[in-house]
């Protein structure tokens, strides 16, 4: 396991790398829908990973947010990446965006790196190894009570054609938490709520590259990583809810509460 954490940090080093000499010059933007963005970076990054990956592991299957989607046949491993979470962001030189790699060994997800260029923060995670940054572990927060919570949480691009949907879980929190937070890189969320700078996320509709890394980091810090109802967390499901696992309870009953208002 340590081999294939030492690949997944070079690769999110060299990519890490070329973000930061690219994120403060102006960049042309293709569209992937009307909100949807992807730079030359994301696709810089994503091949530098997946050259890096697909070098030292020839036989693993390789699936990734921009182009990729290597099967390898009868492979039990496949990595999961996002080559930069953040493109909003990193489109308009707001610094805040990361790598994401994950590596999942027969559907189970057993590694997660999130890499952090601008601050040279990588959060990880073995599989019941505990979860680190950089070489310091690192647990979830103990507030407690959702009153006392710092909460993030981000909306899928389709968010202009049903903002009421997503804005009901929205305004339950408003009501309930100390503050809420939308940074807009969902792997670097996930990673502050392992490492207690936030106590619970929601989010609906990421991918399994926005989520894989992160909730294995949350897991491996001691938190919570469920559906919206409490229920089994998949990187394919529609609903991810993380937290330090104190207010796991009270954020579902305002999620369900916000489910029961209605738009
Ligand atoms: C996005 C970010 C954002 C979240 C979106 C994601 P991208 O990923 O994680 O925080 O709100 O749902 O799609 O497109 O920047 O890789
Ligand atoms: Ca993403
Ligand atoms: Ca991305």
């Amino acid at each position: 396991m340590e081999h294939f954490l030492s690949v997944a940090w070079q690769a999110a080093r060299l990519a890490g790398a070329l973000i930061r000499e690219n994120w403060q010059r102006v960049h042309a933007i293709e569209y992937k829908s009307a909100i949807d963005l992807v730079t030359a970076t994301d696709r810089a990054s994503e091949e530098t990973i997946v050259a890096h990956l697909a070098k030292s592991y020839p036989g693993h299957s390789i699936l990734a947010e921009e182009a990729t989607a290597i099967v390898a046949p009868g492979s039990i491993y496949r990595w999961i990446v996002d080559p930069l979470d953040g493109t909003t962001n990193f489109a308009h030189s707001f610094p805040h965006f990361a790598v994401s790699i994950a590596l999942e060994r027969e559907k189970e997800i057993i590694l997660g790196l999130v890499y952090d260029p601008l601050r040279d923060e990588g959060f990880s995670a073995l599989k019941g190894e505990g979860a680190v940054l950089n070489d310091a572990p690192i647990r979830v927060s103990k507030i407690g009570e959702l009153d006392k919570a710092l909460l993030a949480t981000g909306f899928p691009y389709d968010h202009r054609e049903d903002p009421d949907y997503y804005l009901k879980y929205f305004r339950s929190f408003t009501r309930r938490a100390q503050g809420i937070r939308r940074a807009g890189s969902a792997a670097l969320d996930l990673c502050y709520v392992a490492v207690g700078r936030l106590d619970g996320f929601w989010e609906m509709k990421l991918k399994p590259w926005d989520i894989a890394a992160g909730a294995l980091i949350v897991a491996e810090a001691g938190g919570i990583v469920s559906n919206f109802s409490g229920g089994g967390f998949s990187i394919d499901g529609e609903e991810t809810l993380a937290s330090n696992g104190l207010i796991h309870g009270e954020m579902i009953t305002a999620l369900e509460e916000a489910e029961g208002e209605g738009e």
